[in-house]
């Protein structure tokens, strides 16, 4: 982006003070909207999940209002503070190109004179190649709740692939992006799957209606919990620990390779909890069908990784533990953090390092995750050192939004410093019910997540010495 001259901000402030429009040092045709075309036309489309920019005059229009929305940093969409990390694939427009835009608005949006559009920016990522794609709707397709203006809701796809393997890549290839807009996926322990299948029938038409998570919603009920644990004593959180969080996909991602060398262990038998969020209100009447799931899937891979799901198992008993509640009329904070050296045996576990072969942990991302009385919070790395680094920061949250925040470069940690290395996860929620909230799996109850990808950095084998690995 062009660096705005100092003298250009000036102009403008002097200007709005005056009152009269100024010649103009930006227009729309040259400023603006190549910084559209870079940043907002992927879903801002005919075909994506916003209302099109596509066409330069009709898009001109809606000046006062792309104004607001970029000044106030409501779009691009992208929680993520800056100042703390560099991430991958950073939404967020530079403090030049926020200037230019409010010297624009200031000047009161001058046009200039019509010219071609720039090229879109390449949105493919070259190095994504799929190895395997499953279907996640039955045949005829899903229609999304028209009673709601959006609706969150699971369905469970069959793990394929006969062999365990790695995944390394991910992408969601939407059927409607009218209606899609989001997308996580959650691996279920081959042992669990007929739970969640169970669960997926009770509840009318094809999948469930789910929140936060891979859980159906209908379990926030105390009345229905309370029957399921009947059932199945201590069968919410048995759901809750045999899950994990394997990918996502959000508009303006294609596919997403995870970072070189890295994967994620995927056992046969696995199932998937697709959560699909869809927006029902901008596209009434309009089906989602033919969405697919594509993957990347490699035997082995160099640096095993998995998702860390931090949080605290008392946040989540509801009303029975006491420890999330958050009375009406307040805004209350929980954190929570583990120290790394207390994860190595489950850490092991799930990658099936050997404990005595983990040489370091590289920590390659940070997601913050709440509902929706979550009003900000943050991931923080707290170095055996005492420095304090922060990973993430959401200072204004929103469930619509939520995503993997990639580190540019990982943290790395020794295997010597795990010990005294503490991640952990604050966040705060504001409730303006008239009810009190607690924590739990319903949407009208709260949680506190961090969701961070570690790969393992593996010690070579030295007695005896084994053939065949790299
Ligand atoms: C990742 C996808 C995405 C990108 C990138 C994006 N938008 Fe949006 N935008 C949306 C969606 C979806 C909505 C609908 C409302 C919502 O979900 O917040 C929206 C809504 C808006 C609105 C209406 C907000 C209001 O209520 O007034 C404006 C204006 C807007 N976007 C401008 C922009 C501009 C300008 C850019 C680029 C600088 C941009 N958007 C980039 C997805 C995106």
């Amino acid at each position: 982006m062009r660096p705005l001259p100092a003298r250009a901000a000036l102009i403008a402030v002097t200007c709005l003070v005056a009152g009269s429009a100024p010649a103009a040092s930006q227009d729309y045709y040259a400023d603006i909207r190549p910084i559209l075309v870079e940043n907002c036309v992927r879903c801002h489309s005919d075909d994506g999940i916003a209302w099109s920019m596509e066409d330069a005059e009709s898009a001109y229009e809606r000046s006062a209002r792309i104004a607001r929305a970029v000044s106030n940093q409501q779009m691009p969409p992208w929680l993520a503070e800056p100042g703390h990390q560099d991430y991958v694939g950073d939404l967020s427009l530079d403090e030049a190109t926020l200037a230019v835009v409010r010297d624009w608005a200031a000047a009161d949006f001058p046009k200039g004179d019509p010219r071609p559009d720039p090229a879109p920016p390449m949105m493919h990522h070259a190095a994504f190649a799929p190895d395997l794609s499953l279907d996640v709707l039955p045949d005829d397709g899903y229609l999304p709740d028209q009673s709601a203006s959006d609706e969150y809701r699971c369905f469970i796809v069959d793990w394929s692939a006969d062999e365990s393997g790695y995944v390394t890549g991910f992408r969601a290839v939407p059927g409607n992006r009218n209606v899609a807009h989001h997308v996580v996926v959650h691996a279920v322990d081959p042992a669990m799957v007929d739970r969640f299948r169970e669960l997926d029938a009770e509840e009318d038409g094809a999948g469930y209606r789910c929140f936060g998570g891979a859980l159906p919603d209908r379990l926030g009920d105390r009345a229905v919990r309370a029957a399921y644990e009947e059932r199945y004593p201590d069968g919410v959180r048995e759901l809750d620990r045999s899950n994990f969080w394997l990918a996502h996909w959000a508009p303006g991602m294609d596919g997403h390779v995870f970072p070189e060398g890295t994967g994620i262990r995927v056992e046969p038998g696995t199932g998937l909890v697709v959560q699909m969020h869809y927006y029902s209100s901008t596209a009434p009447g309009e089906k989602d069908v033919d969405t697919r799931l594509d993957f990347m899937v490699a035997e082995t891979v160099e640096r095993p990784a998995f998702h860390l799901a931090q949080t605290r198992g008392d946040w989540l008993a509801s009303k029975r533990s006491g420890t999330m509640v958050i009375p009406s009329g307040t805004k209350q904070t929980f954190e929570m953090a583990d120290d790394l050296g207390n994860l190595v045996g489950y850490i092991a576990y799930l990658t099936q390092v050997p404990q005595d072969r983990i040489q370091a942990l590289e920590i390659h991302s940070a997601n913050l995750h709440m509902h929706s009385f979550g009003h900000s919070g943050e991931i923080t790395l707290t170095h055996d050192t005492g420095r304090v680094e922060t990973l993430l920061s959401v200072p204004r949250w929103d469930l619509g939004w939520q995503r993997d925040f990639t580190f540019t470069a990982p943290k790395l940690i020794d295997r010597e410093a795990l010990e005294g290395t503490r991640l952990g996860v604050r966040c705060t929620f504001e409730n303006d019910t008239d009810d009190t909230v607690y924590g739990g799996y319903g949407s009208m109850e709260e949680m506190c997540f961090n969701f961070s990808y570690i790969a393992v950095q593996e010690a070579p084998a030295t007695d005896p010495p084994t053939e065949g690995r790299k």
